[in-house]
């Protein structure tokens, strides 16, 4: 069941703030579609979000607007996504980690060098190449609406990392799952899942060595406090997955649904352009701060990861042959 709530919208003719949609036709009921965010209001991610809200707002008259609740406020990704399958909330974003604990071909999307370039990664993401994907998942209650660039993940630790050897006996944190552990343990350190919100703590008491992540999140949640030194592995260019409950989306019109579908592509590549735009300025709030940015080879690290990528590959025929389309779309 779907708890959306509905409210009488504004009179139409009002007033509206800067950024605000405007006001929908008369008598038209507006249904909050509330949706859980990790990050903060500056994140692209958010912000992709909150531009896509206005959007639909604006082509269903009215009828839909999304509420983001940023900074956590309705819990983990993994609670949010829960809350998302009950239908208690009806979207939240999260890491493609969490979605792969539901189906192992998600795995697929997130495994080490998958994607060769920012552009290989908006190919796979707006070609279609993943709709089949997206729509294995309603017998769960959810369906993933659109993959979103998070740029690519590196290593940040106490020191500056350029072989595999440097990170013996290093625990560095992952996301939950086991693609991700298996991925930094063939990396040479020691994969150790925790939710997002606890690294920051659990580097600075010295429970894990560090962690790895983005430019935009090591910057935003001031990582570079506790690891001053990110170095350039980009071994992961996972996506986040835009999750909504599937009783609610089809609750909406056939053209509703259109609409939203068709919004989700056009900011995917919306959230890439935010994305790019962001990148240089989270790199100098880090380094302003002190942190060191430090060229890898990423070669050594590329081969120790090719037997995650041929044990997730080898599971099924689907995994397979969603990886070969994805390689097949890198020129
Ligand atoms: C990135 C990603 C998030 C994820 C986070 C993490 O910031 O965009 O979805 O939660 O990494 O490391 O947990």
């Amino acid at each position: 069941a779907s708890a959306s709530a509905t409210t009488a919208a504004p009179a139409a003719g009002g007033e509206t703030k800067a950024g605000e949609a405007k006001a929908p036709e008369k008598d038209v009921k507006t249904t909050t579609l509330k949706l859980a965010f990790n990050q903060s209001e500056k994140h692209p991610q958010y912000l992709a979000l909150s531009e896509m809200s206005d959007a639909f707002y604006e082509a269903t008259g009215g009828a839909y607007r999304i509420e983001i609740s940023p900074n956590e406020l309705l819990g983990s990704q993994k609670d949010a996504f829960e809350l998302v399958q009950s239908g208690t909330i009806q979207m939240a974003m999260v890491a493609n980690s969490i979605v792969e604990n539901v189906n192992p071909d998600f795995a697929v999307l997130g495994l080490p060098y998958a994607y060769d370039s920012v552009e290989h990664q908006k190919k796979v993401f707006t070609s279609g190449a993943l709709d089949d994907i997206f729509a294995s998942t309603e017998a769960n209650n959810f369906s993933v609406m659109a993959a979103f660039t998070a740029g690519a993940r590196c290593i940040y630790t106490d020191k500056p990392i350029q072989t595999p050897a440097d990170l013996k006996g290093y625990k560095i944190r992952v996301m939950e799952s086991q693609t991700c552990i298996a991925m930094l343990d063939a990396m040479g350190g020691v994969g150790t899942p925790m939710a997002q919100g606890e690294v920051y703590t659990a580097i600075q008491q010295g429970v894990i060595n560090g962690g790895e992540n983005n430019e935009i999140t090591y910057a935003d949640l001031k990582h570079y406090e506790v690891a001053p030194y990110f170095s350039y592995t980009r071994h992961l260019m996972i996506p986040d997955l835009l999750v909504m409950n599937t009783a609610t989306l089809k609750g909406m019109s056939e053209e509703d649904q259109q609409t939203l579908k068709d919004l989700c592509k056009e900011y995917t590549e919306r959230e890439f352009q935010l994305w790019d735009e962001n990148l240089e300025g989270a790199i100098k709030t880090a380094e302003e701060a002190g942190a060191q940015f430090i060229d890898v080879d990423i070669a050594p690290f590329q081969e120790a990861c090719q037997p995650v990528i041929d044990n997730v590959t080898m599971k099924s025929e689907g995994a397979k042959a969603l990886y070969e389309e994805i390689r097949s779309l890198a020129n």
